[in-house]
């Protein structure tokens, strides 16, 4: 997978996206004003293409995957708008720029990630306009279930409550905890991302149940990435402040593990994944490609 062939791809997620994007107008545009900021800063946009190829590889070709991929992205962006208070990592750079309560302040930041969450569904729903029949209705019911599930305590949210919990209790949590917390406070939304792909493309029950192991693995070893970038990582590249692990004494899989287990690991959840994908028998040269450059990426 080349650069530009990444570029183009997250050019299209960005364009669905913005479309969705409120306008910033009336007595509430400041809350506007600093979605907006917080969604338009860039980032990778990998939750969305992960979707969108994933539905594509099923033989999707359809309007309804659009505001699943700009409603995954808002999940996303307000997960990070939250985690970057002070109350939570504290960190005053994100995607290269201020992050939004530096920016906005504290009680705004916390209605922008509120705003994104509600949006998301508002925006989720929207697929139903574009079904035609009763079973693409169906789809959209099923996917919207995976998002809510995903987003919220049984993922997201899970996990990020659960390394909220060990920081403030400054409690040695041992490698099953860590495995939890990764998988559901990022492992989640990537794995809700491709299983939505696969089910509003019609995929068969074995076909998603196969996505969503594989997806997990993706997510958790991005994760295990993102912990050894914060280690190791070149801030101009990664866009965020290395070292936020450590100031906050976070027990990651680097800290639990070393570097080198951390980065073997990653490798082998990749693998691993990707041995799952080649079993499906539909291919996805893109996709395939996109997972494997995950393995040791610098941003
Ligand atoms: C950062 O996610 C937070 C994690 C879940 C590791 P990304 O690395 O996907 O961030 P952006 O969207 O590219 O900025
Ligand atoms: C965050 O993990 C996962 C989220 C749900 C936002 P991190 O706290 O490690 O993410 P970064 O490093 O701030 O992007
Ligand atoms: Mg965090
Ligand atoms: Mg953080
Ligand atoms: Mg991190």
């Amino acid at each position: 997978m080349s650069e530009s062939e990444m570029k183009v791809a997250q050019l299209r997620a960005e364009e669905i996206i913005y479309r969705y994007l409120p306008e910033e107008k009336g007595y509430p545009s400041t809350v506007v004003s600093a979605i907006n900021y917080s969604v338009k800063a860039g980032g990778k946009r990998i939750r969305p293409i992960f979707m969108y190829e994933t539905y594509k590889m099923f033989g999707g070709d359809d309007e309804v995957i659009e505001p699943f991929m700009a409603a995954i992205e808002m999940i996303h962006n307000y997960s990070l708008v939250h985690d970057d208070l002070e109350a939570m990592d504290n960190d005053e750079f994100r995607r290269g720029r201020k992050t939004t309560h530096v920016i906005y302040g504290e009680g705004m930041a916390v209605l922008a990630g509120d705003g994104l969450l509600n949006m998301a569904f508002e925006t989720a729903v929207k697929a139903f306009d574009l079904c035609s029949n009763k079973k693409d209705t169906d789809r959209v019911i099923r996917a919207l279930r995976v998002l809510a599930e995903k987003s919220g305590l049984q993922g997201m949210l899970g996990g990020q409550a659960c390394d909220v919990d060990a920081e403030q209790k400054k409690k040695q949590i041992d490698i099953d905890e860590l495995m939890y917390i990764h998988e559901n406070k990022t492992g989640a939304l990537i794995q809700s991302a491709m299983m939505i792909g696969a089910i509003l493309a019609g995929a068969s029950s074995k076909e998603v149940d196969i996505i969503s192991q594989l997806s997990l693995l993706v997510g958790t070893a991005f994760q295990i990435e993102d912990d050894i970038l914060d280690v190791e990582g070149d801030e101009k590249v990664i866009g965020k402040r290395v070292g936020s692990d450590e100031k906050n004494n976070k027990t990651t899989y680097v800290t639990l593990k070393g570097l080198q287990e951390a980065k073997k690991d990653a490798r082998e959840m990749s693998e691993k994944a990707i041995e799952l994908f080649d079993g499906i028998g539909k291919s996805n040269d893109f996709l395939r490609n996109l997972m494997l450059s995950m393995i040791g990426r610098t941003n």
